[in-house]
């Protein structure tokens, strides 16, 4: 008994030596695609607890990142990873993960189908107005141009997906923007949340907030 375990024991050790050395070969190829069966797994040891098994999160103010833009998905984890983000309640979690190890779960992720949510009425012709037109007398540009009249973003250009997100999220991220907290649309994005948000009150942002959760 003792010594079929052992047997047992080396073998799956050196199962796992192969897979270490094989991801280790591959991790050096920058280019590797991201591989949604390895990003799952990664995944379910941790990121589960608040983003839920396929990235809807159960909690109001945890982003879904079910079905977002494996690109979006993947930068802002390089961002938070790398301290260019505050990560908030996800402090930590990303610590020691290789590039590779984001870009597989930032797969997983897109591969999962997002959650839409039930928009209040209250508050909704502003929000729709907002989010079609914009507010051209205080120069806010339409969501709708780049996050789509859908909102299901712009994958390629790594426009985020906004359809179902959370209002609680959605208004906090906003704010940041607003406030210059979060500032992660500089370099490539030129400013372009920033400046898009610059103008809009409390309310404007709530609408907004509540038109999206529903949009799909
Ligand atoms: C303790 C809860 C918690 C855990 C665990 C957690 N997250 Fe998060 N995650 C958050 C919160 C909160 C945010 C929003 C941060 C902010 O305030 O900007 C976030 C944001 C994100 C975002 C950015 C979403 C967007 O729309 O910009 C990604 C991607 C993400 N998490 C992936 C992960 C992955 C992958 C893991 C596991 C390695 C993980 N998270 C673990 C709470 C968590
Ligand atoms: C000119 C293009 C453009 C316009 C117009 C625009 N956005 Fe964005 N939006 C972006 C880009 C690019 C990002 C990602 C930037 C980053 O990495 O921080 C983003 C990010 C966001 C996020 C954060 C998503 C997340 O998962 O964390 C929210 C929320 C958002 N936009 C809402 C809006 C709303 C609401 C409007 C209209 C009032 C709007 N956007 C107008 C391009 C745009």
């Amino acid at each position: 008994m003792v010594r079929s375990l052992t047997i047992i024991g080396i073998g799956a050790l050196c199962a796992v030596v192969g897979v270490a050395s094989a991801s280790a070969a591959e991790g050096e190829d920058e280019s590797r695609p991201g591989d949604a069966a390895a990003g799952r797994v990664l995944a379910s040891k941790t990121c589960i607890a608040c983003h839920g098994e396929d990235g809807n999160s159960l909690m109001a103010g945890y982003p879904h990142i079910a079905g977002q833009s494996a690109r979006y998905l993947f930068r802002q984890m390089q961002l938070m990873r790398d301290g260019n983000r505050d990560p908030g309640d996800m402090l930590g979690q990303l610590d020691n993960m290789t590039d590779q190890d984001l870009r597989d779960m930032a797969a997983f992720y897109a591969s999962q189908t997002g959650r839409v949510g039930q928009a209040s009425p209250d508050g909704i012709e502003l929000g729709e107005a907002i989010y079609r037109g914009g507010i051209v007398a205080k120069q806010v540009a339409a969501c709708t141009a780049c996050h789509a009249p859908d909102g299901s973003g712009n994958a390629l250009a790594g426009f985020p997906g906004l359809s179902g997100q959370t209002a609680e999220y959605v208004v906090e991220q906003l704010k940041a923007y607003r406030e210059g907290q979060r500032t992660t649309d500089a370099g490539d994005f030129e400013g372009m949340m920033r400046h898009t948000v610059a103008n809009l009150t409390d309310t404007e942002i709530a609408a907004v907030a509540n038109y999206v959760l529903g949009l799909h």
